[in-house]
């Protein structure tokens, strides 16, 4: 799923320089650099990766092959990834571990019930996509990208596309740039370590309630990052309150907004999703799947007593 994820990124990245426009150019020139800033391998890597010192004819090029070369090693990871999910079985919204003697019972073929479900959640999402095609098509698309590239003129700023924001704020909460590429890059390597970083036995949230409260936060940060990628940094939060400078920005900006909620963003994976796993009584789970189905969820006794066995 995680490298799934990283391909779409990519994938995205280099679609979005093929119209190249201003924004197509110069996102592809900031995101280039980043690895010129890998020690030693840094330059090499990026003239092979530009087919040039500089981003030209070539780099559309190549941009243009892997563009069109990896949606289909997404395909294959797609087929993987259903097949993985038929090994090891999928989870549930009670989060329950499914007894061998019971699985009759709990579980559901693929087909038909999820291919449905899955069709369903195709069919609005289409819906919403077309409602952006046909009447909003240049709502999430920048103004400059209509301007034709020009490397002799860079933009006021260079802002990626919105899905790109939360890590491109990542990137820019580091004052190092080498540092600022490895956080962004630890942004996404963090969520290929995540079962392991999760150290409670107990799989769903809905009985973790301190957890469950650490995770809406995290949501919140997440949505922040991306609103802060695409502002100034220098910019006030407030507008009209002056601020404490700090280092190298004014406490008032986006930028120290930004590395507060960076800060989260790890402290979240590393720290406390390892922390609360350990430390958390976990409210009592149903013994089967189908219980909280039958009886509804909030017709568990809230004075169940907490089960501390399942700590940890
Ligand atoms: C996972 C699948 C794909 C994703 C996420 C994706 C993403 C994108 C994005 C974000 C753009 C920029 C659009 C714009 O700003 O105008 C783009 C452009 C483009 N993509 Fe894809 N793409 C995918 C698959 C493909 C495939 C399979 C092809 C086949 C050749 C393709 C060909 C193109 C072309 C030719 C453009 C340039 C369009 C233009 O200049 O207006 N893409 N893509």
């Amino acid at each position: 799923g995680c490298v799934i994820f990283f391909l779409m990124i990519a994938t995205a990245f280099l679609g979005y320089v093929l119209p190249w426009g201003q924004m197509s150019f110069w996102g592809a020139e900031v995101i280039t650099n980043l690895i010129g800033a890998i020690p030693v391998l840094g330059e090499p890597i990026l003239i092979w990766l530009r087919g040039g010192p500089a981003i030209d004819n070539a780099t559309l090029n190549r941009f243009f092959s892997l563009h069109y070369l990896l949606p289909f090693v997404i395909a294959g990871c797609v087929v993987l990834h259903l097949w993985a999910l038929h090994a090891a079985g999928q989870n549930n919204p009670v989060g329950v571990l499914i007894p061998a003697d019971r699985s009759k019972k709990d579980m559901l073929p693929f087909h038909p019930y999820f291919t449905l479900k899955d069709g369903f959640a195709i069919i609005l999402f289409l819906l919403l996509f077309a409602i952006f095609v046909f009447y909003q098509p240049n709502a999430l698309g920048h103004a400059d990208n209509y301007i034709p590239a020009n490397p002799l003129q860079t933009p006021a700023h260079i802002v990626p596309e919105w899905y790109m924001l939360p890590f491109y704020a990542i990137l820019r909460a580091i004052p190092d740039k080498f540092g600022g590429v490895v956080a962004m890059f630890a942004a996404i390597g963090v969520l290929f370590v995540l079962p392991w970083l999760d150290t409670s036995k107990v799989r769903s949230m809905r009985y973790r309630p301190t957890m469950r409260t650490f995770f809406f936060i995290f949501l919140v940060v997440g949505v922040g990052l991306g609103w802060c990628g695409g502002q100034l940094p220098d910019a006030p939060v407030i507008p009209g309150l002056g601020g404490v400078v700090l280092l190298d920005g004014n406490l008032n900006s986006y930028l120290w907004l930004t590395r507060l909620f960076t800060a989260y963003y790890f402290l979240f994976f590393l720290v406390i999703l390892p922390f609360v796993g350990l430390k958390e009584t976990p409210l009592p789970i149903p013994a089967t799947i189908s219980e909280p189905v039958l009886t509804g969820a909030d017709a568990m006794p809230a004075f169940a007593p907490a089960s501390p066995e399942k700590k940890g």
